[in-house]
């Protein structure tokens, strides 16, 4: 019986077909880490690839509808979503022309660490269902590029794997998940694997409402049994090359850093309700700092009120977040709500913003209005489900090219000349 119901793939292992598409087989090796030429990463080394949006389409093939629209989406009716792109128009530039510039520097210090660029990879979960490479490949290429990583909890490769995959600083971004015994676990693991700083995400109370998630039936394809998955399948099969790059990789996998002490791994199974239990309040920031004892970003803030209560509680950093539009719909755009953070923490700690990264353009703007660096989420995770590391090492090389060639038409050699003189912003901003 046994034998009907599975099948033996490449390197040995077996897909289980009656329990869904888990397959039994050792850890995989995470797969095109290093860019070779498949077709997918000449496709995003093609000249025509110019901007982040000339990626979006790329991923949209390659990867199923459910996957696709998980990474592209946001909540309710995506006011937020789109308005976090949108609000750098409302920014105009008042460049300083005929200065000569023979060199633009690029280098900022983020908690210390020398980045050779003023950007860093924002957690994004589940990356290893975008492409077999995931956070690994991720990290890699921002350590090659020169800046930081931050590795969200709801990871499928181990820490200790993207860790050691990256020559740059990787920061953990925390969850409360499995509850105070797994986050303690998951806390010594990131410290003696040595991850540079935690990230606590502090706009998760519950999950946001993603629509296109329940229309696909993402919940359904990650952890319902085969029977549930039936109705939503047929977008799967028509990414075969996605379905067998996944099944090779392993099928769905544990979120490999949440480990309820005795439990093993948390499966995929339920995370709304698992997201649900581990709301993180100022006094569960209090208990994680006791035990982490090293540089807290506290990320998720969009009001002078909450970045000061941060800056009380001791964080090192804050960034200007709603969570790419996926959380709370209609909270102001990131970028809208950046004046008023700035104007409250008055230089007591570090600011980054994300939400709605797409050009240097963009990255200009927001250090002007006074943060120290951004992070970027789907702008890189288009081109890793596009292509895995090749993908993420081309966002990483446009945006580069982008935001020097900003500075130098914006006149600027080096960021701390990229200040508020630069910008012209509506006069309720101001206020
Ligand atoms: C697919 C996806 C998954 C995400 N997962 C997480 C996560 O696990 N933890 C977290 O703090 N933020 C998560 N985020 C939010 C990002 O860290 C970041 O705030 C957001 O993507 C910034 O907006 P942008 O995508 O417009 O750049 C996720 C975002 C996306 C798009």
């Amino acid at each position: 019986m046994q034998r009907i119901f599975s099948t033996t793939v490449l390197d040995g292992g077996t897909i289980d077909l009656t329990s869904g598409w888990n397959v039994k087989q050792p850890e995989a090796n995470a797969t095109d880490l290093e860019p070779s030429m498949t077709r997918a990463s000449r496709a995003v080394a093609s000249p025509r690839v110019v901007s982040i949006a000339d990626l979006r389409p790329l991923a949209r093939r390659r990867l199923p509808k459910a996957v696709f629209d998980y990474l592209d989406g946001g909540a309710d009716g995506e006011v937020t979503l789109r308005e976090n792109c949108r609000v750098y128009e409302d920014v105009t530039f008042r460049p300083r022309h005929a200065v000569a510039l023979p060199q633009c520097d690029l280098r900022t210090r983020v908690l210390g660490f020398d980045l050779a660029l003023p950007f860093l990879l924002a957690p994004v979960g589940y990356s290893r269902l975008m492409h077999p490479g995931g956070e690994v490949a991720a990290a890699r290429a921002a350590g090659k590029a020169g800046t930081a990583y931050i590795l969200s909890t709801l990871s499928g490769h181990r820490l200790e794997d993207v860790k050691a995959g990256s020559s740059g600083p990787v920061f953990y971004q925390l969850y409360l998940m499995g509850g105070r015994a797994a986050s303690e676990a998951v806390i010594e693991r990131a410290k003696a694997a040595g991850f540079s700083a935690l990230v606590v995400t502090i706009d998760t109370a519950v999950s946001g409402m993603r629509e296109r998630d329940f229309r696909n039936g993402m919940k359904e394809l990650i952890s319902g049994n085969i029977f549930a998955k039936i109705p939503f399948l047929p977008q799967v099969l028509e990414c075969p090359s996605w379905l067998w790059a996944f099944l090779l990789d392993g099928g769905i996998r544990p979120l490999a850093n949440v480990v309820v002490p005795g439990q093993g791994p948390m499966p995929l199974v339920d995370i709304t309700a698992a997201l649900a239990s581990a709301a993180v309040t100022w006094a569960d920031l209090r208990w994680i700092r006791e035990l982490w004892r090293g540089p807290i970003v506290v990320k998720g803030v969009l009001t002078g009120d909450d970045a000061r209560r941060a800056v009380d509680e001791g964080a090192a950093a804050i960034s200007v977040s709603n969570h790419g539009g996926r959380q709370l719909d209609s909270v102001p755009a990131s970028l809208r709500a950046l004046p008023e953070v700035v104007a409250a923490v008055k230089g007591q700690t570090e600011i980054l913003l994300d939400g709605g990264i797409r050009r240097g353009t963009d990255i200009a703007k927001a250090i002007c209005l006074g943060a120290r660096a951004v992070l970027c989420g789907r702008a890189y995770a288009y081109g890793l489900a596009a292509a895995g590391r090749a993908g993420v090492d081309r966002v990483l090389a446009l945006l580069r090219q982008d935001i020097e060639r900003t500075l130098r038409l914006l006149g600027a050699a080096t960021l701390e000349e990229v200040d508020s003189t630069l910008v012209r912003v509506p006069a309720d901003w101001r206020r």
